[in-house]
């Protein structure tokens, strides 16, 4: 191994920086060259590359984002697109590639390792966290600080007014946001993908709290597929229970500012495992932290497999939410 390269790909996630910055370190320690391919796996189309060298990472630490920058390529998920990629991976010279991304990075990348053989690593970047093989994805610790800075803050005027709110985080597939911002926050209720709810249970469980004399209330909703479900949520809702609500969606706002003490240290982790994952002879397979070991993980069950929310976690939210 002579030569490696390193993109971002997918949603950015707080701690990308930490961890290109750890892989060039890391790579030039060990006398290996490193590329950056700008713009994801459509830069990767592009042959958009940018050497990288300690100058090129200084000072990046603490910045969110990702400086490589990013993108969702839907032509890379075409097989002429990866016979193009490939090519371009073969021109550069790269004896193999890093991504950091999520479960459709790995999607891309196990399609790509399987058609032309090419070598690659993963390193799991999402703030979702919903990436098999992995305790944590890079970028979630700090979405969820963001998001339960903003329940805190939501609490203040919601016992102020004694209102209902509803605040809507990411989270396309999974709840993980949402339960760990919602059992921090001292959340009433979660909407979450893993245990459906509708909206006349939610209002009796509401009714229950406000029976034992709660007077304002926060729920928590996983967005889902789209942005904004929480307004139909809380109109079905007025319809049950009588109650002054409003609603707050976060948003963007969690995917950006700078990364936790907890993602800069597992970005730079991840990206030092990552190098030395590659100048063992791994391939194919991501390398994760799972109860604070690297474990590495097939990518083809890194998208395939369902990472399931901690029972014991969701258990003790429902016992500490009444
Ligand atoms: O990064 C993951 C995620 O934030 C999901 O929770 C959300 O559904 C999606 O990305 C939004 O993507 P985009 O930035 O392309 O709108």
């Amino acid at each position: 191994m002579r030569r490696i390269g390193i993109l971002t790909s997918g949603g950015d996630a707080p701690g990308m920086n930490a961890c290109i910055r750890a892989a060039v370190r890391t790579a030039l320690a060990n006398g290996l060259e490193i590329v950056g391919i700008r713009r994801g796996y459509a830069g990767l189309l592009e042959g958009d590359t940018v050497p990288l060298d300690r100058t090129a990472i200084r000072n990046t630490i603490h910045l969110g984002g990702t400086i490589l920058e990013t993108s969702r390529s839907p032509e890379f998920m075409t097989r002429e697109g990866r016979a193009r990629a490939a090519e371009v991976i073969r021109q550069a010279g790269l004896d193999g590639l890093i991504l950091i991304g999520g479960e459709g990075t790995f999607h891309g990348a196990s399609l790509l390792a399987a058609e032309w053989g090419t070598t690659l690593v993963g390193v799991p970047g999402s703030i979702d966290n919903d990436v098999y093989g992995t305790d944590s994805c890079i970028g979630f610790d700090t979405a969820a600080n963001c998001a339960l800075s903003a329940i805190d803050r939501i609490r203040d005027t919601a016992r102020s007014h004694d209102r209902l709110f509803f605040v809507e985080v990411m989270g396309h597939h999974t709840g993980f946001l949402a339960l760990e911002s919602g059992i921090a926050g001292g959340a009433e209720e979660l909407v979450i993908p893993e245990e459906p709810l509708s909206s006349a249970e939610l209002s009796d469980r509401l009714k229950e709290g406000f029976k034992i004399g709660k007077k304002s209330a926060i729920v928590v909703v996983a967005e889902g597929k789209k942005p904004g479900k929480s307004f139909r949520i809380a109109d079905e809702v007025r319809k049950f229970l009588n109650y002054e609500s409003r609603v707050v969606v976060l948003g963007h706002l969690q995917r950006g500012g700078p990364p936790t003490v907890r993602d800069r240290v597992l970005g730079s982790v991840l990206g030092v495992a990552a190098v030395t994952a590659l100048q063992d002879g791994r391939s194919g397979c991501m390398a994760g932290e799972v109860k604070g070991e690297i474990a590495y993980t097939p990518f083809d069950d890194t998208w395939q497999k369902k990472k399931p929310l901690d029972a014991d976690v969701m258990r003790i939210f429902s016992l500490l939410s009444e």
